[in-house]
This record gives structure tokens, sequence and C-alpha cells, in this order.
């Protein structure tokens, strides 16, 4: 499962976690522990005190360190044990935690378990100052983070699990698009265009039903970046990013984080809008046998709209993801 660890991955909004505050978390079967100090710098470690192995996560952030809830050993953010009251002194020598790497972008989280050259997801949209970002989520799902991205490359289910929202009835088909390889400022990896759908209400602030044109990417095995074709008025694409953590191979987490004009709808609907749709999406998924995504085309069926899908599995097959599939064992 190295090559997992060697990405960045979403665990939480950074508004999720205050100054002097910390939480526990898992994170590729790996339990966290995700702390900031008092001025808001950022710490991610192994979720265990090298005292006597207690979670870490029911300390608490004292004196910008952090104090484990059983003896009170205090380490600093570099993890060095700074405190040891039975002794009343430190251990100041020894770097005895299992650090990890910590970022925030994107009004959110990232955490990488193992050091490598990979980057943060590129989500160039977010960058765009006239558009409005607002985050929605988390959504806490029972299957696995490859199985919540497929979903989100999926335009065969909008007239049946959001029939009146993102689909209807009598507009069941699925024109052709084309998928590509991608490389370029958006990253690299795998790209659907020319996918249109006929959605009642593609957004919270459109009551009538359009034609809508979309671009789906995958840009790392557990990110994919939906854009709103044509751009908006001002000439500015607008974009849903869905960030998956995967917890465990059958448990993950989900934001998403829009990149959209600002209509005046305020976040509160877009985000209302969001949970609506993705509460019909939730049992659907969770429901999917196997939970991890078979990477052998041979295990489940496809039809000809299917084929982002397909690309996504490919994709995953090739970049030698272990985690949240079923590898498949042809070459
Ligand atoms: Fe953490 Fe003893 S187990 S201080
Ligand atoms: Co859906």
């Amino acid at each position: 499962m190295d090559f997992e660890r060697t990405l960045w991955h979403p665990v939480a909004r950074a508004d999720a976690l205050p100054a002097a505050q910390l939480f526990g978390a898992v994170l590729l079967d790996a339990r966290i522990v995700v702390w900031r100090d008092s001025v808001g710098a950022l710490h991610a470690w192994e979720d265990r005190c090298p005292h006597r192995g207690t979670a870490l996560s029911l300390g608490c952030v004292r004196n910008d360190r952090l104090q484990c809830a059983y003896h009170g050993w205090q380490f600093d953010g570099d993890g060095k044990c700074a405190h040891i009251p039975a002794l009343n002194r430190g251990l100041p020598a020894a770097q005895i935690l299992q650090i990890y790497e910590a970022k925030e972008k994107y009004g959110m989280l990232w955490v990488r378990l193992q050091k490598s050259g990979s980057e943060i997801p590129p989500f160039p949209e977010f960058e765009n100052a006239a558009l409005m970002k607002v985050h929605c989520g988390v959504y806490e799902v029972a299957t696995s983070a490859p199985r919540i991205i497929e979903n989100f490359l999926d335009m065969a289910h909008f007239g049946f699990v959001h029939d009146g929202i993102l689909g209807d009835t009598d507009h069941t088909e699925v024109p052709d698009y084309a998928v590509s390889n991608f490389n370029d400022a958006r990253g690299e990896g795998i790209l659907a265009t020319q996918c249109f759908a006929w959605q009642p209400r593609s957004n919270a602030t459109i009551a009538q039903g359009t034609m809508v044109e979309y671009t789906y990417r995958v840009c790392a095995p557990y990110t994919s970046i939906l854009t709103k074709i044509p751009a908006a008025q001002n000439g500015f694409a607008e974009a849903i990013a869905l960030f998956v953590q995967p917890v465990t191979h059958e448990t993950s987490r989900a934001w998403f984080v829009l990149a959209v004009t600002d209509t005046g709808a305020g976040d509160d609907n877009l985000q209302a809008f969001q949970d609506t749709i993705f509460a019909q999406d939730k049992p659907i998924i969770e429901s999917q046998s196997p939970k991890r995504l078979p990477l052998d085309l041979r295990a489940e069926a496809h039809c000809a709209a299917d084929k982002m899908s397909s690309a996504y599995r490919r994709y995953l097959q090739d970049q030698g993801v272990g985690f949240g599939v079923i590898p498949s064992q042809r070459s």
C-alpha cells in the first residue's frame, strides 16, 4: 500500500480545527492525530503515545505542546518529549514520535504519510479570485474512496437517483462523450469532455430545466473535478472538486469544494443542495458490492455510457493503486 501513502490526502476542513485544538483521524488504516499550536501551525502524527501506546488524540494542546491524557507527557511541535511530569523534566534530545507531513490548501487540511515528490491535487479553479468558494461536507460513507469517485463520474444515474434535480426519467439517455488523457496546468490524469445532460435543476439557483455541458477530470486516485461549460458569463469556469479521504479500504470521508459564480444564493443554500444530492447517492453507493472497486474490467458489466468509469478503473490499475480496490490480476 505504499503508493497511496506517498500521496496527499484531505482529512478535514481547515475551519474544523481551531488553534490549540486536536482531532484524531484514520487515513489509509493509520490512526493519526492532527493538531494546531497557538499560532495555527499544523502537525500530524501517529496517534500513539510512545510511552504506553495511548491515543494522543485523547489528550490536549497545552502551551504549543501536545499533552498525553494518560501520564501527561508533553511533546513539542518537533515531536520531541519536552516534559515528563513524573520526573519534572523532559527528554528533549530524542524525537520518539512518528511524524507525518501536514499542509493547508483549498480550505482543507492535507496529510501525507510518506515523503515523496507528490503534490496536493491541482485545483486551479480554486485560485480564481472571481469565483466564490463553498465547502460542503464532511460526508461519512461506508464504501471505498474509488466507489465514491466513480459515482461522481457517472451521468447515467441522474434520471434515477436525482430525478427532478440533476436528471429526469424522460431524459435518461447519455449522449456519447469523449475520454482522453491530459497533462497540463490541471495536473495529469484522465478527462471526459462533451458530457451533456438535461437537468431540471442543475444547481441551487436554477429553477428550470437546461441542457448542461460538463467536463470531468481525475487528477489523483481519489480526486475528481467537474467543470461547467461554457464558462460562466464572466468567462470563468465554474468547478466542483470532490476530495475523498480513504479511511479504511471500505470506509471514506468526502468533501465537495465549489468554485462558483456568486449568484447571491448564499453558502447555506449551496451546501444544502449538495447535502440533498449526496444523501440521494449515499444509500446507492453504500449498497454496492464489493465495496472495493474491482479493477479487472471483466468483474462488472459495462456499457458505452460507462467509458469514463472504465477509464478510471484502468487509470487506478496503471497508477498501481491498491487501497480501496480489488486489483486486476491481469498485467
Ligand atoms: Fe502517554 Fe504515558 S501513555 S504519557
Ligand atoms: Co449522484
